[in-house]
């Protein structure tokens, strides 16, 4: 049997608030809504089509680059809009499944159960869990006005799975202005016997704003956490100011180094990248290579940043230590702490900088150059 499957990714995401909508926001290092294509695809999916809002092209075309073949097509004001929308650009299929870009946690197992269910002669089938917290009826101010029976209700999830004739036949009888809760309320208006199959908890829908945190958590897991640190020691040259963490600070002599030579980021950086074992900075930046003369080291941080993502790892709190006998960072320090925090996203209070001498004794007791040490500590998959 052929299997399609129809993203509806076109909704605003309102509820659950925050900067982009929630099926492309991040979810362990990649768009919510790629989770849900590469389950598809692995699954076996023959045809992929996603429906969108048309102001989200860019962001759903690069949500979706570099992963398995998909049709975009817009989608409608409503959720059901979007279904017809996506339907109609359906090739050959015998099965269709559509599912909710909100739903990241799908699994192959689920797409086995619902297409069995069909292959078995459902007209349409839906994953489902019991309704474990007794229930009530309510009014606006809390009131409780009403016991509900708990018994055979059940919380329904997508993806659904439907006989792709039927599913166009349902929608085809359904008045254009039409808005269903979901497809199975569709299939079911027009005749059409479904069933459930078992759900899963990891197929919640990202609604809230906590729920991505939650969804994080309900998919990530087992974690680790990995400490790794950093040195680094620039020369003293001629010059007027030194950069250290991002901040520049006028001082009698420059730092000499193939960058800007900020000790203290580069020291961070490496830090970083031996938390996710992925070597030093050289190796990431090389001096040999023209292009990183004299750059600005906040794009190496955003780099390491970078691939503790696409890790799938978070930064949870760094740790930068500056030796030096001048410039004094003390008045610079919080400076240095609100630009470190700034360019890893992370708050003030996992992110600490400080500095100390080493009494005169060695070069940098000489003042000859500047050192600095770092430490990151990451949360990453096991
Ligand atoms: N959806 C859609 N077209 C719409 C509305 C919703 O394709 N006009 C999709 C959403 O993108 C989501 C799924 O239907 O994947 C379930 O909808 P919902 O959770 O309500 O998502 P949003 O409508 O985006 O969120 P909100 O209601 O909070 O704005
Ligand atoms: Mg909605």
């Amino acid at each position: 049997m052929s299997v399609a499957a129809v993203i509806v990714a076109a909704g605003r995401g309102e509820r659950a608030g925050g900067g982009l909508p929630k099926q492309y926001m991040t979810l362990l290092g990649r768009p919510v809504l790629s989770w849900s294509v590469e389950a598809l695809a692995r699954a076996g999916v023959d045809e992929i089509v996603i429906a969108i809002a048309p102001e989200h092209e860019n962001l759903c075309r690069s949500a979706t680059d570099g992963g398995p073949a998909v049709k975009i097509v817009s989608g409608g004001a409503t959720r059901t809009a979007s279904v017809r929308a996506g339907l109609a650009v359906i090739e050959a299929a015998d099965v269709v499944l559509v599912h909710d870009a909100a739903r990241p946690g799908l699994t192959g197992e689920t797409v086995r159960a619902l297409v069995s269910a069909i292959d078995a002669g459902a007209a349409g089938a839906a994953p489902a869990l019991p309704v474990a917290d007794s229930l009530r009826r309510a009014d606006a101010r809390g009131a409780v006005t009403a016991e509900v029976e708990r018994d055979g209700l059940m919380r329904v999830q997508t993806p659904q799975a439907f006989r792709a004739s039927v599913l166009r036949a349902a929608y085809a009888a359904l008045p254009d202005d039409a808005a269903m809760s979901d497809d199975l309320a569709v299939v079911r208006a027009h005749g059409g016997a479904c069933v459930l199959v078992p759900g899963d908890t990891r197929l919640m829908k990202i609604t809230y704003p906590e729920d991505l945190g939650l969804m994080e958590k309900l998919l990530s897991g087992e974690r680790v956490t990995c400490v790794g640190n950093g040195i680094d020691a620039h020369r003293f040259g001629p010059g007027d100011q030194v950069t250290l963490c991002g901040v520049r600070i006028a001082h009698d002599r420059g730092l000499v180094g193939h960058s800007d030579a900020d000790a203290g980021w580069h020291a961070l950086v490496d830090a970083i990248l031996g938390a996710l074992g992925e070597g030093d900075i050289g190796a990431h930046f090389p001096p040999s290579d023209p292009q990183w003369k004299g750059a600005d080291s906040e794009k190496f941080l955003r780099h390491a940043a970078k691939l503790a993502a696409d890790a799938g790892a978070r930064v949870v709190h760094v740790d930068v230590t500056l030796v030096c006998e001048k410039p004094k960072i003390g008045p610079h320090r919080e400076a240095m702490r609100a630009r470190t925090a700034d360019v890893l996203g992370l708050p003030l209070s996992r992110v600490s900088v400080k500095a100390t001498t080493t009494e005169r004794m060695g070069f940098l007791g000489r003042e000859e150059g500047l050192a600095a040490q770092a430490t990151a500590t990451l949360e990453r998959p096991a």
